[in-house]
């Protein structure tokens, strides 16, 4: 993070400012009695068709841990302690692989082909028309029907002496879910010795496609199911979104947040203003948008920081995305139970997907979200957890 930012980012960059100079809990753990960092595997259950699913667990030498199973590549925990030391795990999910089976609004999850909305389920690419699974309102959502989060990734221990790192491979077929060519993903999940999550995804096709990778995780910093994600206060890099229409398809247009109740360049309370009245915010039922990043995308640039004052756990997010949607739970209605039984009740998550913006195949103008056979899609976030 850059510390000499601090007087343009108000409240929260200041908090973050302490953070920059929290010990990395491998400094903080004495260098003879230091744990290595570790992957351990276990079983995961089975899915409906009888297929083994297995968990693999990520500790790096201190007391930050990543769960993540080969089902949909979903992050399916992360641990880390709060200003107290007292650790809790921040994501929302399931105890066994038949929750996600069940009840899936995508916890965890790496989304594919196309994460966010296709307008009407379709696109042109090279003059051909694609239709797709229409699953949301007429549009196509994360994917279709089975998207990259309803299927089993191959994964395999990449672990280095100092990095615990597990690689998903997910070769999805030519016209699978209507996307046209052969599109194999490469995704990364590795942590650092200070507390960072680090995904990189690698994808690559025999034919022109269209793709939008990004992870669905839901953040609770308080703990998954205790409660809303109300009180956490959240800065986003940004000064421009992308306006949706009421089915919450892009407009097309980069829409200035001056003045407007998206606008977290300074950091504010989620809850602050999440039912103004605000058409936008109407349509997505609270926030449930696309910001266009500052920093343009290419380089591994801050984002977003979120604070959560009770526990004093702290999320920075960093990526190499042009986007990031800033979703708040709003369809989440208490009706799913977790992992321990926990209730999740209505905005009890919040979600950072780094992406492409929503509908690009469909947008010109909007930055290309095309791959070309010998080309190599390539884009890596960072998840830094801290407490202060
Ligand atoms: C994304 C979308 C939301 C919703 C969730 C999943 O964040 O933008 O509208 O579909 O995924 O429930």
């Amino acid at each position: 993070m850059n510390c000499d930012r601090r007087q343009m980012m108000g409240t929260l960059a200041a908090l973050a400012l302490g953070a920059c100079s929290t010990k990395p809990a491998s400094e903080t753990s004495s260098t003879s009695n230091a744990p290595s960092p570790t992957m351990k595997k276990d079983s995961f259950g089975k899915l409906p068709d009888g297929s083994a699913v297995d968990l693999f667990t990520l500790t790096n030498a201190g007391a930050f841990s990543v769960a993540i199973t080969n089902y949909g590549g979903r992050i399916t925990s992360i641990k880390f302690p709060d200003k107290n030391g007292k650790v809790a795990d921040v994501v929302l999910g399931f105890d066994t692989v038949d929750g996600y089976v069940a009840d899936n609004p995508y916890f965890g999850a790496l989304i594919g082909r196309y994460g966010n909305r296709i307008g009407h389920a379709q696109f042109k690419l090279d003059g051909k028309t694609y239709k797709l699974e229409a699953n949301d309102n007429g549009n196509s959502l994360h994917g279709g029907k089975k998207g990259f989060d309803k299927v089993l990734w191959t994964a395999k221990d990449v672990s280095t002496k100092d990095l615990p790192a597990l690689e998903l491979t997910y070769v999805s077929k030519d016209g699978e879910e209507g996307y046209p060519g052969t599109l194999t993903s490469v995704v990364t999940y590795s942590l650092s010795p200070a507390n960072e999550l680090k995904i990189d995804y690698h994808a690559t096709t025999d034919k022109n496609t269209v793709l939008n990778l990004t992870n669905h995780a839901y953040y609770n910093l308080a703990g998954a199911g205790e409660g809303d994600i109300l009180g956490h206060h959240m800065m986003i890099t940004a000064s421009k979104f992308t306006p949706v229409d009421k089915t919450l398809i892009p407009t097309g247009e980069l829409k200035s947040l001056d003045g407007s109740p998206l606008d977290f360049r300074e950091a504010k309370a989620i809850g602050e203003r999440i039912d103004a009245n605000d058409e936008q915010l109407k349509f997505g039922k609270g926030y449930d948008h696309n910001y266009v990043l500052d920093a343009k995308g290419g380089t591994l640039t801050q984002c977003a920081m979120v604070h959560e004052p009770k526990s004093g756990r702290m999320m920075e997010v960093l990526t190499t995305q042009p986007g990031l949607q800033f979703y708040t739970g709003n369809f989440l209605d208490g009706t799913i139970k977790g992992k321990g039984g926990k209730v999740y009740g209505h905005r009890g998550a919040f979600c950072l997907e780094t992406q492409h913006f929503p509908d690009s195949p469909n947008k010109p103008s909007f930055p290309t979200a095309e791959l070309k056979p010998g080309e190599t899609y390539q884009q890596t976030t960072v998840y830094k957890f801290s407490a202060m």
